[in-house]
């Protein structure tokens, strides 16, 4: 019987941890991304932007359907298909990113970073 309670307790403990890990770095990330969107930096498109269109956006934009976003293609594939024009509000790239179909692939915080990157004229940073 004693020896029951202990084996079911590391099973508990087992369950527990990892879910408190994963729980904690999920929290870290979003931490994270808030901080990074402070209106007063210039946002980069290298280091800040084309990882959002890696993460969320390859998957289907990987060259046959517009724009293509990979590393690489995508700040062409945007500025020649006249996806990031003034005011960024109205631009096709930040309309579909926060329409119904595509709203669910970015954080409120990355589509706050791509707003921003467009509004700052969309550089090649
Ligand atoms: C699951 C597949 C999928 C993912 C992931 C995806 N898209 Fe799309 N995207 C589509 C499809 C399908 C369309 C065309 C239909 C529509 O408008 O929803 C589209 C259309 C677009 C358009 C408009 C194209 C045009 O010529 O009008 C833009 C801009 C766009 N996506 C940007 C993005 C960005 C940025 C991401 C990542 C944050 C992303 N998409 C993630 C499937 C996807």
């Amino acid at each position: 019987m004693k020896m029951k309670v202990k084996l079911s307790w590391r099973i508990v403990a087992a369950l527990i941890i990892p879910a408190g890990m994963l729980l904690f770095s999920s929290c870290e990330k979003y931490a994270y991304q808030l901080e990074t969107v402070n209106p007063e930096e210039p946002v980069l498109f290298q280091t800040q932007i084309q990882p959002i269109f890696t993460s969320n956006c390859i998957t289907c934009h990987k060259g046959s359907r517009n724009p293509d976003l990979r590393n690489g293609n995508s700040y062409a594939s945007l500025t020649n298909g006249g996806y990031v024009n003034l005011p960024a509000s109205g631009s096709r790239l930040y309309s579909q990113v926060i329409s119904s179909s595509h709203s669910a692939f970015t954080l409120d915080a990355e589509k706050q970073l791509i707003l921003l990157w467009i509004g700052q004229g969309a550089l090649n940073n």
